[in-house]
């Protein structure tokens, strides 16, 4: 394994790779350290390729040891062209990276894979996460395939499709009267009394790594090139703060050559706190979420300002989707790609339609846009356009009814 230790983002003092989510001294998160060297001997193209086909085709590049027996594993989703929406939105080149075809069908398989692997090298038997949906499918699934036992703590009110498969795989459900926030603020003081491994609490260190492996996948994807643009949706900030750092990963490595692309984050506007801290140039500052996208809507973003920090630094931008988009984005993605994404992907997609349209994103640009979660959870702003013809089972009728004169 390359990681060495885990080092804090504001003060950098060392840990070990222990489960600490946040530095002891300042509370800030902290990051695994990997042994350069050591890298650049084990992460080459023709490593990687000769591989498993999932995420553990990157393990040097993770905090874990991969698992003996890589069932079920995430990783490795279709990279697919999008020419029918590119040219709806003025655009040569458009993929989208469909995270949809994970277990639990979200990109959370990704960052729960990591963190699982290290609870069971810490001898850990209960996953346990605060989650706004799916995360807490994420954990259910892996848990049941490891024999492991599976708490969750989702805000009472979350969408019960995006829930019920999370009972079936057996995980405990408590449905917290309040927001997610609030749940987030529970596990964290359960953590200092449950021998749990929360993993986006003391195992986030580990978890948040799983999310690089969505850009490493995409350099690869491309024949070991990078995109000009990634349009990412924001919650908590980290998948697109780690979707930077897996780019420029792959460009100290050698493993691609040219400029970081440009990220561009996606808020919904009931929930936009990352966005409005890009917009006015300050820091993050908590609010109330008020959002149909329930999978984004974290007030309290843990890992915020590294996103403002990530898409500043990579020459991109932050945009608030109004809600009455959500639906109608849903709809345009999935007419025009044949790909239903859930809420966030509506928003991603809202995102990319204002960068088009402000010059952030330009017409030469080789773009790919992040599809982290499937429709099906979340069909609600879409279900308006379900009007079906009843017709009898009669084909002069039907052939009536479309006015076809035979
Ligand atoms: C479908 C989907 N996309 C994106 C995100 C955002 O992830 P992050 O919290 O890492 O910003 C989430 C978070 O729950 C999600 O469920
Ligand atoms: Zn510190």
């Amino acid at each position: 394994m390359s990681a060495t230790h885990l080092s804090c983002r504001r003060c950098g003092r060392d840990q070990p790779l222990a489960g600490i989510g946040t530095c002891p001294a300042c509370f800030a998160p902290l990051d695994p350290i990997y042994d350069k060297g050591e890298l650049h001997r084990s992460a080459t193209r023709e490593q990687i390729e000769a591989g498993p086909d999932s995420l553990w085709r990157y393990a040097p590049l993770l905090p874990v040891a991969p698992p003996a027996d890589d069932r079920l594993s995430p990783g490795l989703t279709p990279l697919v062209t999008a020419p029918r929406l590119a040219a709806e939105l003025g655009l040569a080149e458009l993929w989208l990276k469909l995270d949809t075809a994970n277990p639990t069908h979200s990109f959370k398989d990704r960052v729960v894979a990591v963190a699982c692997a290290k609870a069971q090298e810490l001898g850990l038997d209960t996953l346990a996460c605060s989650s706004t949906g799916n995360l807490a499918n994420a954990v259910a699934a892996r848990a049941a395939a490891e024999g492991m036992d599976a708490v969750v703590f989702c805000p009472y009110d979350l969408e019960r499709e995006k829930l019920v498969a999370t009972a079936a795989y057996g995980a405990k459900l408590f449905a917290v009267r309040g927001s997610y926030d609030d749940c987030s603020r529970l596990t964290v003081e359960l953590s200092f009394e449950l021998p749990w491994g929360f993993v986006n609490v003391g195992l986030r260190s580990y978890y948040a790594e799983g999310s690089k492996t969505v850009a490493y996948e995409i350099s690869e994807q491309l024949g070991w090139e990078l995109p000009d643009v990634v349009v990412s949706p924001i919650a908590s900030g980290s998948l697109i703060s780690k979707v930077g750092r897996g780019f420029d990963d792959f460009l100290e490595l050698g493993l691609v050559t040219g400029l970081r692309p440009r990220l561009v984050g996606a808020q919904a506007a009931g929930c936009a706190p990352v966005a409005a801290a890009f917009a006015d140039g300050g820091r993050v500052r908590p609010i109330r979420p008020s959002t149909i996208v329930r999978s984004l809507a974290i007030g309290s973003p843990a890992d915020g300002d590294a996103a403002v920090d990530a898409v500043r630094q990579s020459g991109g931008a932050i945009y608030a989707v109004p809600e009455t988009d959500v639906g109608v984005e849903m709809a345009a993605l999935a007419a025009a790609t044949g790909v239903f994404g859930e809420t966030a992907a509506g928003v991603t997609l809202g995102a990319l339609r204002q960068a088009a349209r402000d010059g952030t994103v330009q017409r030469s640009d080789r773009v790919v846009l992040l599809v982290t979660g499937d429709g099906l959870k979340t069909p609600g702003p879409v279900t308006d356009r379900f009007d079906p013809t009843e017709i009898a089972p009669d084909a002069d009728a039907l052939l009536a009814e479309l006015g076809v004169v035979l």
